[in-house]
């Protein structure tokens, strides 16, 4: 090489090593860049809402991501006050049903928004047998116990935690149920850590340990309804459930222990169909829940979380699609709505303007020897996960 090669080599390895360095310290720049926008994706906000007859502090916690979707979750219940999410326009609005101030949900109402516990849906007569002891439950259904007692998880006070990602923003809510609250065995510690992702889905996490054997099945009840438009009924929703079975019920709507096909019933949903399709059917089934109060057996049980139901409003494009890891959802098109309880800006929610998609173990699993077992010993940790998934078509 003679000297002038020589040189321009130099220079050459000299100015890659620069642009190295250089291109290194762009990617940083980027990485840099990346990290603050993705901590700005989401963010989280905290105010009193107020303060209960009982004289508690509540707080409502404001979740928001860049795509639009906005929940708002209050320490009272775990309820969710506000979700919205956008239309196929890229307007967001409200989806579910809900009040404008504490004290409305302080009043009797049918678990708008809430979390539910000790034991989501209905134990028979409000009894249940564990280790040849029985447990005599407080009851709010007639003879039986509806969704933890009068005095359940969604009239409880929560304590809560704020955590933020690059992607997401949780609420980590804790309730400590104490031994033989609402007639139920055991201190249960619950931990419910709603999490809002920036594909517009909300993460719902279910953790329980216990100190002493007892039986739980936590669940979420909003009541959505995707057209935004709550003097609507939701009966040109299009629904599907991914399940073959359903589990029927007597007229207190408690399961006769059978598990049915739904082919060729009005709860076959394995293809989308309105809710209004056949909710007025001449079923024996849809005469006891007075329309659709059921409990679907899901398929693919062993898969953990999966595709579980979807709902889809025409009129907005919104999309609603749940994932669970649990094995039945109880589909309820609202059929107790009775025109009684006040919408947020006037009026009144009309019979059937909102539907819930619990997901949940079967009714009245802890006398059903047959049912997927709800007990949760001491040392185990009960976890389960549902996910709310948002998009517009
Ligand atoms: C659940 C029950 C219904 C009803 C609603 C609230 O979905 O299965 O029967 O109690 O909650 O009214």
């Amino acid at each position: 090489m003679n000297v002038l090669k020589r040189c321009i080599y130099g220079i050459s390895i000299t100015s890659l090593a620069f642009l190295n360095i250089q291109c290194k310290g762009n990617q940083k720049e980027e990485n840099k860049a990346n990290t603050t926008q993705k901590m700005d994706s989401v963010s989280i906000e905290k105010k009193e809402y107020g303060t209960t007859p009982a004289g508690q502090k509540v707080d409502v916690y404001t979740l928001k991501n860049q795509k639009g979707m906005e929940v708002n979750i209050m320490t009272y219940g775990g309820i969710i006050t506000s979700l919205k999410v956008p239309n196929k326009a890229g307007v967001s609005e409200e989806v579910v049903i809900g009040f404008n101030n504490l004290e409305q949900y302080t009043k009797a109402n049918p678990y708008f928004g809430a979390l539910i516990g000790r034991f989501g849906n209905r134990i028979a007569k409000g009894k249940f047998t564990l280790d040849g002891k029985e447990y005599k439950l407080a009851t709010n259904n007639d003879a039986n116990a509806l969704h933890g007692g009068p005095e359940g998880f969604h009239r409880v006070i929560w304590t809560a935690e704020e955590a933020k990602g690059g992607d997401n923003a949780s609420l980590k809510l804790k309730y400590v149920s104490k031994d033989m609250e609402e007639g139920y065995p055991g201190n249960l510690t619950v931990f419910v850590t709603y999490t809002l992702n920036n594909d517009n889905s909300l993460d719902v996490l279910y953790e329980a340990t216990t100190d002493k054997k007892t039986i739980v099945n936590l669940t979420q009840h909003s009541y959505f309804n995707l057209s935004s438009d709550f003097a609507k009924p939701i009966l040109d929703h299009e629904i599907t459930i991914d399940a073959d079975k359903l589990v029927p019920v007597d007229a207190a709507l408690i399961p006769t222990g059978k598990l049915t096909d739904v082919t060729n019933t009005p709860f076959d949903f394995r293809r989308a169909k309105t809710v209004g399709k056949d909710i007025e059917a001449k079923d024996d089934q849809i005469k006891k829940g007075l329309g659709y109060d059921h409990c679907w057996v899901l398929n693919n049980q062993d898969k953990g979380e999966r595709f579980a139901a979807s709902a889809y409003d025409p009129t907005s494009g919104r999309l609603l699609e749940v994932f669970t890891d649990q094995p039945g959802i109880q589909f309820y098109s609202g059929n107790f709505l009775d025109g009684t309880l006040p919408m947020r800006n006037g009026g009144t929610y009309a019979h059937r303007t909102g539907f819930c998609l619990e997901t949940q173990h079967y009714p009245d699993a802890p006398n059903q020897k047959d049912f997927p077992s709800t007990v949760l010993n001491p040392g185990e940790n009960y976890k389960t996960k549902t996910t709310f998934k948002f998009s517009v078509k």
